[in-house]
């Protein structure tokens, strides 16, 4: 779909890098001659992952291991980055958390797991991206994953949707507020896209998104190279008019189906026991496995 070396000049910073979608979004960027940066909760699945990245594509790829909850933490990796290889020419903010969850039965922290990452945390990496950005009259662009719930809202999710909504307010507020210093701010709003991270969140009991393929207008779920593609149109240059847009590419899932989850109604206490343990038992696997 799009020549050799696009991308090559650039230098990205996609949060949550190490695996899913970030990964993803990461390969396609090398393929197409960028300079990519992932970081992550998990030092070690990040080394992994920019072995294997290099291994396969060759290239340059750094890691740094940070919660993008801690703004200082933030600031120190953006300023890292800046320091030892020069300035970022692009950002990828695909970090999130999700489980789903009866909202009345979250308690603060389960409200603030999420919030503090999806909400604050990508505020503090645009942030400090930004500011040096303006500081040193480089040109940017930014993306932000966020999910059709921004549009329609969804139940048992509620702590994702608030806070994807705001991510998705703050790509229109910085699209206008930094356009003049030639930073342009999108993001991509994927449909089902099945990863593990979202899968045994998300679909506890199956892990599978299969579901929705009966109800999706194109009755399948997405494809990775297709959210890949378009996450490479939108960093690449050409088309810079394009910012403060959030786009949707579920084949048509919310137009036709509205928000997701809506069957959860359905399920019991005892069923929404069983789920949460699932997700538990993931969430302590993950933890292991993370260096800060
Ligand atoms: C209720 C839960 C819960 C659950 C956690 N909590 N899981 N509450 N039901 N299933 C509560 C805990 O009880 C605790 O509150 C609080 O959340 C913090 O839990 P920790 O496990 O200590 O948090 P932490 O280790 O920081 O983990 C963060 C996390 C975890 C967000 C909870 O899921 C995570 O690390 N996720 C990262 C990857 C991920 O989520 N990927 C999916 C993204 S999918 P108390 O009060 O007990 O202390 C996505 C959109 C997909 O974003 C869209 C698809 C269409």
């Amino acid at each position: 779909m799009f020549k050799d070396g696009l991308l090559k000049g650039k230098r990205i910073l996609i949060t949550g890098g190490g695996t899913g979608l970030g990964k993803e979004i990461a390969t396609k960027y090398l393929q197409l001659g960028a300079e990519v940066w992932i970081a992550g909760r998990r030092g070690s699945i990040l080394e992994q992952t920019a072995r294997g990245l290099i291994k396969s594509h060759g290239g340059k790829v750094g890691t740094h291991a940070v919660d993008i909850r801690d703004a200082q933490a933030v600031d120190a990796m953006v300023q890292r980055i800046w320091d030892e290889a020069g300035p970022l020419t692009g950002l990828v903010n695909n970090a999130a958390g999700n489980f789903i969850s009866p909202t009345k039965d979250l308690t603060p922290n389960g409200f603030n797991a999420i919030a503090n990452i999806v909400f604050h945390g990508t505020f503090y990496v645009t942030q400090a991206v930004g500011k040096r950005w303006i500081a040193g009259g480089h040109k940017g662009s930014v993306i932000s994953i966020l999910v059709t719930w921004v549009w329609t809202g969804s139940p048992y999710v509620v702590p994702s949707a608030m806070s994807k909504a705001g991510v998705h307010v703050m790509t229109k507020s910085l699209a206008v507020e930094w356009g003049r210093h030639g930073i342009r701010l999108n993001a991509i709003a994927p449909g089902p896209f099945p990863t593990e991270g979202a899968g045994k969140r998300l679909r506890p009991d199956s892990g599978k998104f299969e579901d929705s393929t009966q109800t999706n207008p194109m009755r399948r779920v997405g494809e990775m190279p297709e959210l890949q593609n378009l996450a490479a149109f939108l960093m690449a240059d050409g088309c810079e008019f394009l910012t403060g847009e959030t786009i949707a590419i579920d084949g048509g899932g919310y137009l036709a189906n509205g928000g997701s989850f809506t069957e959860l109604d359905k399920l019991s206490d005892a069923d929404w026991e069983r789920m949460r343990a699932l997700i538990k038992a993931q969430n302590d696997k993950d933890r292991a496995g993370r260096s800060t």
